[in-house]
């Protein structure tokens, strides 16, 4: 069995910071500051908070993954994701939907700010086919492929613009490590161990132990420690997982 340090199993961790204000997501961040590898701010918490929650999360050097899934013309998305280098985020992400031109634009000038301000470039990844939507759903929409088939033409055109990786549900990773490559990063939310599978909205679930095995290179997760009697401890328990994920692989 391979060995498989504390620190490499905790910076796979991200903790989903789904709450309503600033004063309680900050209570979050120094409860769980060096026991998870990164914090994800999503549309609720940055449009209550604005830019300010991320400043304070970097003050206590701390990471930050800013999930707004920008979507529109690719001068707007491009002008997006240079303000989230000035943010100094260690991730953000995109629709890839937006199309190869969007993602490709909104790359370029990602990296281009941040090596003018001799920052790490920020992993920039693509949503692919949000994990609400099944078949049906993007038939609705007007989509004529099947839901894996979408996922992968999409994951394709991402790659292609130059985008890092994807979000992908816990299904998929196998898919798209086959297609894609060990460099292409998957980040998978929809995380359950097995005692709280099918108590919420989360389908198309996966413990943290099997999502890491079968390649997710990092893990969101909200609710499982957030809900907890104990988060430290519901915290320190995944991490636990995601270590023996490793050692397993
Ligand atoms: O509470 P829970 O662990 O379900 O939180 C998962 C987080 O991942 C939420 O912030 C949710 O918005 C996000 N997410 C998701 N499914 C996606 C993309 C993001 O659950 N396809």
């Amino acid at each position: 069995m391979k060995n498989i340090s504390n620190k490499k199993a905790t910076d796979k961790l991200i903790f989903a910071l789904d709450v309503k204000n600033y004063e309680e997501a900050l209570s979050w961040v120094e409860l769980l500051s060096g026991h998870v590898g990164m914090f994800k701010v999503g549309k609720e918490l940055f449009t209550a908070a604005g830019p300010k929650i991320i400043q304070s999360i970097k003050e206590r050097s701390e990471k930050v993954f800013l999930d707004l899934k920008f979507h529109d013309i690719p001068v707007t998305v491009a002008g997006a994701a240079e303000a989230a280098v000035r943010l100094n985020v260690d991730m953000f992400n995109v629709h890839a939907t937006g199309g190869y031109q969007m993602i490709k634009e909104a790359v370029s000038a990602a990296w281009s700010c941040s090596d003018k301000m001799g920052q790490t470039r920020p992993l920039l990844l693509a949503v692919t086919v949000l994990t609400s939507l099944n078949n049906d759903d993007l038939k609705e929409i007007g989509f004529q492929k099947s839901t894996e088939e979408l996922i992968l033409h999409l994951a394709g055109l991402a790659k292609a613009a130059g985008a890092s990786g994807v979000v992908a549900s816990a299904q998929d990773i196998k898919m798209l490590r086959e297609n894609f490559g060990k460099q292409f990063v998957i980040l998978t939310p929809g995380i359950r161990s097995d005692a709280m599978a099918k108590k919420d909205d989360q389908k198309r679930t996966l413990s943290a132990y099997e999502a890491v095995k079968k390649g997710a290179d990092y893990i969101v997760v909200g609710r499982p420690i957030r809900m907890a009697i104990k988060p430290l401890e519901a915290c320190r328990q995944i991490v636990r997982e995601i270590a023996d994920g490793l050692a397993a692989k």
